[in-house]
């Protein structure tokens, strides 16, 4: 089949913000301990974080980390996680039905994320805990001293304030799973008062109100109204979850599933402009789609998981081919959202439903997952172009007019490149395609690089941990500005044309 895309450099949706390459963190199964921090490992440094973690991490080149939770973070007392590891107490933890040791917390993680050259995006409790409970946590981390809570900071070794700029009004508050959870205007009051007095404390944060914790949620929409409604003034992004899976095989339509993230977007984009229009509000709220993945694999393993252990082996989706697509999909949704979407976390970064995979002191290893987030967060930064696409299209039982090329474009004027990002989602045709870069003068193509495989249910493991990579594409003949090449079936292409 045939497709056809135009760009023009002055068909700019915005500048892309590095922060939608972002991940997470969460104190949840093994993404810290024996994740991110393993004493005794081979590679663990002083400190015992893993070094083959934090390379694989710094080959992304990630933003930013939210941290700590997910729904950890609706029953966590901060405390717990500082001062000597000697004193900090074991916990039943009971988003995940696991024993928290406490001994990462705040600290640690911020030292961590210097080392794998990240920062933070901090979650306060406003599940069991509220407004008092996250203005010390800001007071700990942000203040200079002179204060209770700066100087406990400064005792515990940490002389200069950590400057989290970015701060999640708690998690998911409209779940009925999450510890804590609220009615709308139950939470969007609280959201109000307690970054208010977050605000009050360092004025240069921003804050991130909880959305829906996902399009499906009976609540959506009303929930983002109400929410906005009430704390608008302290609110600078709404966040947005969502989790795709292929429960029933039906891959057609699995394929798809970042249709529905654009509707999300679109609608949350929509609840937010009409937010101000009623306000008369002289801000834009923006997004912050901070949990975004497949998640289905492990659901069954996890159902009978012996509770109370420290740091099972929770939410370990072994990701295949077919998930990479989606995800490289879902990356594209992102982009041609860039006016707007301003922040965003793959949900997870280790172990837990994560691109990154360790053994208990063995190797750490790449999920097929890892190959085009990390390829969109090293050529995707820039401005995001509205890519004309003429592509054939298919209906699913959830979605119509799917078009079989899913694209996003990006240039990067300083080093003069646009990149262009491609699913082909047909199972089994190659997609001719042309693209014309013609606004653009001279162009080359430097680089075309797929990531196909035979058998969309293929992994990598810790024993052939290359089996899905990148290849070398089929590149194809640029004259005149104009482009033509084939994309294989089932595959995800990365373009980079240089100017
Ligand atoms: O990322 C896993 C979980 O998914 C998070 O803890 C929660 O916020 C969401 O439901």
């Amino acid at each position: 089949m045939k497709a056809r895309i135009k760009l023009d450099q002055d068909y700019v949706i915005g500048q892309v913000d590095d922060r939608i390459y972002g991940s997470f963190i969460e104190h949840l199964g093994r993404a810290v301990y024996g994740g991110i921090y393993e004493p005794g490992h081979p590679t663990a440094d002083e400190k015992g974080y893993r070094q083959d973690v934090i390379q694989l991490i710094r080959d992304i080149n990630v933003p930013i980390v939210r941290y700590p939770g997910g729904n950890f973070v609706s029953g966590y007392r901060w405390e717990d996680g500082i001062g000597p590891r000697e004193n900090r107490p074991r916990r039943a933890e009971l988003a995940w039905n696991s024993v928290e040791t406490n001994e990462i917390g705040l600290n640690e993680f911020m030292e961590w994320c210097a080392k794998a050259g990240t920062s933070a995006m901090m979650a306060v409790n406003l599940g069991t805990r509220g407004p008092e409970e996250a203005r010390n946590l800001v007071e700990y981390a942000n203040f200079a001293g002179g204060t209770y809570y700066s100087d406990l900071r400064k005792a515990h070794g940490y002389a200069q304030p950590h400057d989290i700029k970015l701060w999640c009004l708690g998690n998911e508050m409209d779940g009925p799973w999450q510890m804590g959870g609220k009615t709308a205007v139950e939470y969007g009051r609280t959201a109000l008062e307690a970054g208010k007095l977050m605000k009050l404390v360092d004025d240069s944060i921003e804050l991130v109100a909880c959305g829906s914790s996902g399009m499906g949620m009976p609540t959506f929409g009303h929930w983002e109204s109400t929410v906005l409604d009430l704390a608008y003034d302290v609110t600078d992004y709404v966040s947005l979850h969502t989790y795709y899976g292929n429960r029933d095989g039906d891959m057609k339509n699995f394929l798809a599933s970042a249709m529905d993230m654009d509707a999300f977007i679109q609608s949350v984009v929509s609840i937010c402009d009409y937010t101000r229009a009623v306000k008369r509000g002289k801000k834009d709220i923006m997004l912050s789609f901070d949990e975004w993945n497949v998640w289905f694999h492990s659901n069954d393993a996890d159902a009978k998981m012996e509770k109370w252990q420290v740091a099972p082996p929770l939410l370990e989706d072994a990701y295949d081919m077919a998930d990479a697509l989606v995800v490289g999909t879902m990356i594209n949704s992102l982009l041609r959202n860039a006016d707007r979407v301003k922040v965003a976390c793959l949900a997870q970064l280790v172990n837990v439903i994560a691109p990154i995979m360790t053994k208990n002191g063995g190797d750490a290893w790449r999920q097929t997952i890892y190959w085009p987030y990390l390829q969109a967060s090293r050529y995707g930064r820039g401005k995001s172009l509205r890519a004309v696409v003429e592509s054939p299209k298919y209906d699913t039982k959830s979605f119509n007019d799917i078009p079989y090329l899913d694209v996003s474009s990006v240039y990067d004027e300083k080093d003069g490149y646009v990149t262009v990002f491609a699913v082909n989602r047909s199972l089994d045709e190659t997609v001719e395609t042309a693209i014309d870069l013609r606004s653009f003068g001279n162009v080359r193509l430097e680089q075309h690089s797929t990531l196909h495989h035979s058998a969309l249910n293929a992994v990598n493991t810790c024993q052939k941990p290359d089996e899905v990579q990148p290849q070398n594409g089929p590149g194809g003949v640029v004259s005149g500005g104009l482009f033509t090449g084939h994309l294989p079936p089932a595959s995800w292409n990365v373009l980079r044309f240089k100017i």
